[in-house]
């Protein structure tokens, strides 16, 4: 039996993987940690507990882990990269304070631990294509910042005390049910929500800016077979790199445009968002991942792009614009 606590279950990532652990381990508790003004609803709410988990309070982590007897945390509380330049205080807060309390709950009460790094833990003194796993990290952004030192701190935690501390390099997510929240690559988010309401997206990034994206249900898998890998066979543990597809904005619009021929884009420049991404690899090689716990991804750019507007339609209850056809 496993009974796992979420913290920042609600979030775009929470929101999906509580309810994939629910189904994984149908005879644990699994355990939805929210914060006040971002509590469960519906499903969430429904399928399983809920436990008020702040990350910057310290016992109600541990409040949470007592009540239910958890053996291993999902450390999900984060700012994405561009709210966290605006707010670097808080960023560093929730980040590596909120890591710290999720740490030293699980040294003392024997818990594992899952704690998400990024593309974003790069800079540009990395090598940008085929980035390896063990490189340079000078990140130029708190939310880098913050994810270099929590696989810092969470190796440490592991070689020190001996908590099972272990995560992935997530590149960016992409999904049709929760919305990211001021991240730098949340336009191949939006950029399919445009395509099916039949709007013209507004592009952030120049054309060419590559990074590496992932569809969400390749990282809920991630998440739960790094966790359930066999330790003997760990080289690595905070973080290994994963990828699946790596595209700049011109090629994710050609794609939605094989399936909405009269989509239309406009370069609408962010400059914050362009630094960051300018900064950030335009593709990591996951050769660890792959050879130290079988990692493979299922979903390529065309797969997730039939997948997201199909979802995204029913979601919307919007009908497939079929084009028209002219009688001549
Ligand atoms: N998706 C994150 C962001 O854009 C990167 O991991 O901030």
């Amino acid at each position: 039996m496993k009974n796992v606590l979420i913290i920042g279950a609600t979030g775009q990532i929470g929101t999906e993987l509580t309810m994939k652990l629910r189904h994984t381990y149908p005879n644990g508790d699994v355990v939805a940690g929210y914060i006040p003004g971002a509590e469960p609803k519906g499903e969430l709410l429904e399928s399983g507990p809920s436990h008020l988990v702040d990350i910057t309070n310290p016992a109600q982590i541990a409040e949470a882990v007592d009540k239910y007897k958890v053996d291993t945390i999902y450390n999900l509380a984060a700012l994405l990269s561009a709210v966290a330049e605006a707010k670097p205080q808080l960023a560093w807060k929730i980040g590596i304070g909120g890591l710290y309390n999720t740490l030293e709950v699980a040294r003392e009460k024997g818990c594992a631990v899952f704690t998400p790094s990024s593309i974003g833990s790069f800079g540009p003194g990395t090598p940008a294509v085929k980035t390896p796993q063990d490189t340079v990290q000078r990140p130029r952004t708190i939310y880098g910042v913050t994810k270099v030192s929590g696989e810092l701190l969470s190796d440490y935690y592991a070689l020190r005390f001996g908590v099972d501390t272990r995560s992935v390099r997530f590149p960016g997510l992409i999904s049709y049910v929760a919305p990211p929240g001021g991240g730098t690559t949340d336009y191949a988010v939006d950029i399919y929500y445009a395509a099916v309401k039949g709007e013209k997206f507004k592009c952030p990034l120049h054309a060419g800016t590559f990074m590496d994206m992932m569809y969400m249900p390749d990282a809920l898998r991630a998440a739960i077979e790094i966790m359930e890998a066999d330790p003997k066979r760990l080289v690595h543990r905070n973080s290994f790199n994963i990828a699946s597809m790596s595209f700049d904005p011109e090629i994710i619009y050609n794609k939605i445009k094989e399936y909405v021929p009269d989509f239309e884009m406009e370069y609408v420049p962010d400059p914050l968002r362009q630094a960051i991404a300018d900064s950030w690899p335009d593709s990591l090689d996951d050769t660890c991942a792959r050879e130290e716990w079988d990692w493979q991804p299922e979903y390529d750019l065309d797969g997730m792009t039939r997948h997201m507007l199909a979802h995204l339609r029913e979601k919307f209850g919007i009908a497939e614009r079929k084009p028209e056809v002219i009688h001549v």
